[in-house]
C-alpha cells in the first residue's frame, strides 16, 4: 500500500506544474489509515472487520492532502488527479463552492487506483481506493483548528466557538477570492 501511495504522489509532484515548470501546490502530505482507525470506522459502518471488507467500505486507507496558495492552483491540480495514471475517479466533492455547515471547505476526490506492487517476493495487480483532499493554505489552517476544537473534549462554550469558527471560514474563503482576483491583475499587467 505504502508502494502505491508513494508512486501517486511523485507522479503528483510531477504533473502538478504550471507551463513554466513551477509547481501548482505549496505541499503534499499523506497517510496510511491507521489499523485502530480502520477498527474504528469499520465498527462505525457496522461492517465485520477483515481485510476485504476494510479494502472495500473504507474509501480513505490512503490519504494524500494537496495544499495550495491559491483557489486556481487547486482547480488546476484537480484536473491533474483526474487523468492521474493509474487511477479513476469514484466520487467529486467540492466542499468550496458547496461549503459544510460548519464552514468547511475542501476540494475531495476519492480514486480507485490500480497498480502493480511488490507482496511478498511476488508482483501482485492492487487496486485501492485513495482520498485526496485539495485546499489552499487557508482552508488547510482552519481545518487543523477545527479539528482541534472537535477533538477536545471540555470546551467550556462550544457554541461560541464554533460561531466564531464559522466568521473566520467566511473571512477566509473571502480573502482567498481576493487573493486570487489580485494574483490576475499582477498576472495581466
Ligand atoms: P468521514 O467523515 O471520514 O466518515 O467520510 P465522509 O464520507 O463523510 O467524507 P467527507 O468528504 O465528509 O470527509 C472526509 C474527510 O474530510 C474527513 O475524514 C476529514 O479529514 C475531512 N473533513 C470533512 N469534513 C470536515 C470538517 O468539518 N472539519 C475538518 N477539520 N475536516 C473535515
Ligand atoms: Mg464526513
Amino acid at each position: 500500500m505504502e508502494e502505491i501511495m508513494k508512486r501517486m504522489v511523485r507522479d503528483i509532484e510531477s504533473d502538478c506544474r504550471d507551463s513554466a515548470g513551477d509547481k501548482l501546490f505549496e505541499h503534499i502530505s499523506c497517510r496510511i489509515k491507521s489499523d485502530a482507525s480502520t477498527r474504528e470506522k469499520l465498527g462505525r459502518l457496522g461492517v465485520m472487520e477483515d481485510e476485504q471488507n476494510a479494502l472495500n467500505s473504507i474509501t480513505d486507507s490512503i490519504g494524500i492532502r494537496i495544499v495550495c496558495l491559491f483557489i486556481d492552483d487547486v482547480y488546476e491540480c484537480v484536473k491533474v488527479i483526474r487523468n492521474l495514471p493509474g487511477c479513476s475517479v469514484v466520487q467529486e466533492k467540492n466542499y468550496i463552492l458547496n461549503a459544510k455547515a460548519n464552514g468547511y471547505r475542501s476540494y475531495h476526490m476519492i480514486l480507485d487506483a490500480e497498480y502493480d506492487e511488490h507482496v511478498n517476493d511476488s508482483m501482485l495487480h492492487q487496486s485501492y481506493y485513495v482520498e485526496v483532499q485539495l485546499r489552499t493554505i487557508a482552508m488547510d489552517t482552519w481545518a487543523a483548528l477545527e479539528h482541534e476544537m472537535k477533538y477536545k473534549k471540555d470546551i467550556k462554550n462550544p457554541e461560541l466557538i464554533a460561531g466564531e469558527l464559522k466568521r473566520c471560514a467566511n473571512d477566509l474563503a473571502a480573502c482567498d477570492v481576493s487573493m486570487q482576483t489580485i494574483r490576475q491583475i499582477i498576472k495581466g499587467a
